[in-house]
């Protein structure tokens, strides 16, 4: 144990920070630095009680998620650029609910039930680009808009009001791209559940991105066992040990802004060295596993003075640059390098930056505690205005499908099936978990923390 360590035990629980120098300390280094929104450290303790096992097991526990937090919370429901033309739909499904995103003839997105007011079919189980609203078991019909076009044998429901016929809304919203619904009356809007998050966007317009890679696959665990995976980098020391020379991963920055706010962050730097290896990790090691892990293929030649990250910076933003057209010279190093990772309750994983343009979304998956679905979209930055391709399609990932059966997401395919090995063994393990329940750690596994304290106001509301 270093010194550090030794010291830090005196210190209020939630203020020990892996010894030696953390994020905001590299940042200083860099040669273009980070916006202001993350040069600032917003951690709050929030308790070191354990976690029961059963939030990640009981059926019990998912039926009050369903009740209290999934009809009731502002969830996303796709990208705006899959209903981006005038009869464009998407089909949202979470437990039970099924909600129908669609492309009105006033061009205004709207969401309905997804249920025909006759006896109850799904409108659609599937995107696609429609005319009208026509249900297939007896063709009633609803606009666009929602309308009652159609009542089929009209003269048998005399007590049916054609003009009282609409089909009922749910609410919706967008921000940076995505369309989000809330089944709540009661919810606040979108831009206060939001809170401050979109300022800390506005360097990466999300809205000004189009999907180049999109992939859902069924994970062997539970939604919050399988997005909680994703919210620290602890694990990196024994899930991706063939990352250390080139992640920083216990010197990473949470941050939770308090449980008033609805999102949290990670920002864990990339092109240095591992606090666990630094000390016998050279910058060659750390520029091998950029070229191995990371597929980097650019010369590097570090002069006098000049440090690998500062190096690698600046090339991957004129390799960015030249790949992409976009112009990237006030770009800082971090929005090149690192992963500037955001989560919104209760499950969406929006990354900032633009070295790493990823989405993450977790559902639960149907009715099933031990399931999910993990879903990962790769967007493309393009500049405002300009004509982009239309997304790509959706690919789906059976539970026995590992992710490099998704080609199109390149080196992060083995990355998430480390991710996704674990997976079942945590599920098995918590079923039969003693002890006091979950230990987190205070400080790097604080965004869980926070999560599950967002869980609890929704299920105690
Ligand atoms: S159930 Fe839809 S038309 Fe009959
Ligand atoms: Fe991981």
């Amino acid at each position: 144990m270093t010194i550090e360590d030794e010291t830090q035990r005196d210190l209020a629980p939630g203020e020990a920070r892996c010894p030696g120098p953390g994020v905001q300390d590299f940042y200083a280094l860099d040669h273009n630095p980070p916006p202001p929104g993350l040069m600032a450290e917003h951690y709050v303790y929030a308790g070191s009680e354990p976690l029961a096992p059963e939030r990640y097991t009981s059926l019990e526990f998912h039926e009050r998620e369903i009740e209290k937090v999934w009809r009731k919370v502002w969830q996303v429901a796709c990208r705006e650029e899959d209903v981006a033309r005038v009869g464009d739909t998407s089909v949202y499904d979470i437990g039970d609910d099924s909600i129908l995103v669609v492309r009105a003839e006033d061009g205004r997105l709207r969401a309905f039930w997804n249920s025909c007011l006759h006896r109850g079919t799904a409108l659609r189980t599937e995107p696609g680009n429609v005319a009208e609203l026509r249900c297939p078991f007896h063709g009633f019909c609803w606009s666009l808009e929602g309308r009652s076009t159609e009542i089929v044998c009209e003269w048998d429901f005399p007590h049916i009001e054609p003009d009282e016929f609409n089909l009922p809304e749910v609410r919706l919203d967008t921000w940076g791209g995505f369309v989000f619904i809330c089944m709540s009356d009661d919810a606040p809007s979108l831009v206060d559940f939001l809170g401050p998050l979109p300022k800390y966007f506005d360097p990466f317009p999300l809205e000004h991105r189009h999907t180049v890679a999109h992939v859902v696959k069924v994970m062997p665990a539970n939604w919050k066992v399988a997005l909680e995976a994703f919210l620290e980098s602890f694990h990196v020391i024994r899930t991706h040990p063939q990352v250390l020379s080139y992640v920083g991963d216990a010197n990473s920055q949470y941050d939770n802004f308090g449980s008033a706010f609805n999102f949290n962050r990670m920002i864990s730097l990339k092109a240095i060295p591992s606090p666990h290896v630094a000390a016998f990790t050279s910058p060659e090691d750390t520029l091998q596993t950029a070229r191995e892990t990371y597929g980097w293929e650019g010369e590097i030649v570090l002069a006098e003075g000049v440090t690998v990250r500062q190096e690698l910076a600046r090339a991957a933003r004129e390799e960015l640059a030249d790949r992409t057209g976009l112009d990237l010279s006030n770009s800082a190093d971090s929005d090149i390098l690192d992963t500037l990772q955001y989560y919104l309750f209760p499950n969406f994983v929006p990354w900032a930056g633009v070295g790493l343009p990823l989405i993450y979304r977790f559902l639960p998956n149907g009715h099933d505690p031990d399931s999910s679905l993990m879903e990962v979209w790769v967007l493309q930055a393009h500049e405002p205005g300009s004509d982009f391709p239309a997304p790509a399609p959706l690919r789906r990932l059976s539970l026995d499908e590992d992710w490099t059966k998704a080609p199109e997401l390149g080196g992060l395919g083995p990355v998430f099936n480390q991710d996704s090995f674990n997976m079942p063994r945590v599920q098995k393990g918590l079923k039969t978990m003693r002890g006091k329940g979950v230990m987190l750690a205070n400080y790097q596994e604080s965004r869980i923390r926070h999560l599950h304290g967002l869980l609890d106001k929704y299920l105690e509301s």
